[in-house]
C-alpha cells in the first residue's frame, strides 16, 4: 500500500530528502516496516509550469498516512506563491493545528553558549500553533508608495485554535519527564488575543494538575532562552512568536541543520501530519553538498514516533545521537562531510544498533 506522500521541494529540498529516503529504506529492511513512498512534483518548477492548478491537500489526505517535505522556496516565484499554496493548503486545509519543534542538545560542542554545562540544559519543546495569527491573511496595504501608506497585518486566534493548542501541548508536557509547560504570550501588549490565550491555558490547567505551569512574555522568554535555557521543557505559543523563537532555540543544539518539526492533528488518527525540517531550501547551498540532512531525518524520525513505530523511532533517534557525537558532519556543524556521507552514516548507525541488539 501507498502511504508516505514525499515533497522533496526546492533548493537543497531534494538533497536532503534523498538522505531521508536511504533512512526510510533501512528503516523498512531492518524493521519490517512496509511504508511505500510516492514522490510527487509540487515544487516551484511544477508551479511555474502549471499554476496553482493541482494541488489539493484533502486528496493527498485521503490517499497517504503521511506528508514528508523537504522545503519550499525559489527566486523564480514571485512572493513564493507556490510555498504559501503547497505548505499553507496542507496546514490549513487539513487543520493541522499543531506544529511541534523539539530541540535537544546532543553534543555539547554543538551549543554555542559558553554557560551551558550539559547536554540536559538544553531539552525542550515548543508547540505552536499552526493555522492562525498573521498567517490568516487578513490585512492589506492602503495609499501604496504614498507617504499616508498604511500597512495592516492582523493576527487572528479562534478560541477553538488556541484552546486545541493549548491542550496538545498539555498532552506532550504531560509525557515528559518534567512536566513542566510555559504559556508564551504578548498580553501585556495585546489585550484581546492575551486574554484569551491566558483564559485557555488555565482551564486546561485545571484538568491537569500533574503539570507545572508558568507564564513569560515572549521578550523575556527570547532572552531567557540564551540566560537559561535549562529552565524550559515545555512551551506553548501562537504561531507568530513560535515561529521566531523556536530559530532561536534551534540555534542551541546546532542550528537549522538540526531543527526538525511536525504539523498534525493531534484528533486525526488516520493522517499523521506533515514532517519537515524547520530551514528552508536554502539556494546558497543548492548543489554544493554542503547541506546537512539530520533536520530532515529527524523530522522523519518524528514520523515514526507519530505513527507509533517507537523501536524505529528510537533506533533513529539513536543513530543520530551517534553521528552527532562523531566526527563526520557537514560544514555547519564544524566537519567537511558531504550530504551523502552524512545521509550514509545514519544508516550505517542504524544497521550496526540492529546487529549489537541482537
Ligand atoms: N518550510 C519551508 O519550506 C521554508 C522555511 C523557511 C524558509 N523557506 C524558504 O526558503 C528560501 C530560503 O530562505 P532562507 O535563506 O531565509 O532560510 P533557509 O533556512 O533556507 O537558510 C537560512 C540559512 O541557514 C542555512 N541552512 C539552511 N538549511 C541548512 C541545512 N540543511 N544545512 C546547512 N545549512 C543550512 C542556509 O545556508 C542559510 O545560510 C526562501 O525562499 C524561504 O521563503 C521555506
Amino acid at each position: 500500500m501507498t502511504s508516505l506522500a514525499v515533497l522533496p521541494g526546492d533548493g537543497i529540498g531534494p538533497e536532503v530528502m534523498a538522505e531521508v529516503l536511504k533512512v526510510h529504506t533501512v528503516v523498512g529492511d531492518v524493521f519490517g516496516i512496509d511504508l511505500a513512498v510516492d514522490v510527487l512534483p509540487y515544487d516551484a518548477d511544477w508551479y511555474l509550469t502549471r499554476g496553482a492548478a493541482g494541488f489539493d491537500a484533502q486528496e493527498v489526505r485521503r490517499r497517504y498516512r503521511a506528508v514528508l517535505l523537504g522545503a519550499l522556496g525559489d527566486p523564480r516565484v514571485p512572493d513564493n506563491r507556490h510555498a504559501k499554496l503547497i505548505i499553507g493548503g496542507l496546514r490549513q486545509d487539513l487543520d493541522l493545528c499543531v506544529n511541534l519543534r523539539p530541540v535537544r542538545l546532543r553534543t555539547l560542542r554543538h551549543c554555542p553558549l559558553r554557560h551551558v554545562g550539559a547536554e540536559s540544559e538544553v531539552d525542550l519543546v515548543i508547540v505552536r500553533e499552526n493555522t492562525e495569527d498573521v498567517y490568516v491573511g487578513v490585512g492589506g496595504t492602503v495609499r501604496s508608495g504614498q507617504p499616508e501608506q498604511v500597512a495592516m497585518e492582523v493576527g487572528v486566534h479562534t478560541r477553538r485554535a488556541v484552546d486545541r493548542a493549548v491542550r496538545a501541548a498539555f498532552e506532550i508536557a504531560r509525557a515528559r519527564p518534567r512536566r513542566r509547560l510555559t504559556l508564551v504570550d504578548k498580553s501585556n501588549a495585546m489585550p484581546a488575543a492575551g486574554p484569551l490565550w491566558q483564559q485557555c491555558f488555565r482551564a486546561a490547567a485545571a484538568e491537569y494538575p500533574e503539570v507545572h505551569t508558568d507564564h513569560l512574555y515572549v521578550d523575556a522568554a527570547a532572552m531567557e532562552l540564551i540566560r537559561n535555557p535549562a529552565r524550559f521543557d515545555t512551551v506553548v505559543t501562537s504561531n507568530l512568536f513560535g515561529d521566531i523563537l523556536s530559530d532561536e532555540a534551534a540555534q542551541l543544539a546546532g542550528g537549522l541543520g538540526v531543527a526538525p518539526s511536525a504539523s498534525y492533528d493531534p484528533a486525526d488518527t488516520g493522517f499523521r501530519g506533515v514532517f519537515e525540517s524547520v530551514h528552508g531550501s536554502a539556494p546558497d547551498l543548492a548543489g554544493t553538498g554542503r547541506a546537512n540532512p539530520l533536520a530532515s531525518i529527524m523530522s522523519y524520525s518524528l514520523m515514526l514516533d507519530r505513527m507509533e513505530l517507537p523501536a524505529a523511532h528510537a533506533a533513529v533517534e539513536r543513530a543520530i545521537d551517534e553521528v552527532l557525537r562523531g566526527d563526520l558532519l557537514t560544514p555547519d556543524l564544524g566537519g567537511t562531510a558531504r550530504t551523502g556521507e552524512v545521509g550514509d552514516e545514519v544508516c550505517r548507525a542504524i544497521a550496526r544498533g540492529k546487529e549489537e541488539r541482537r
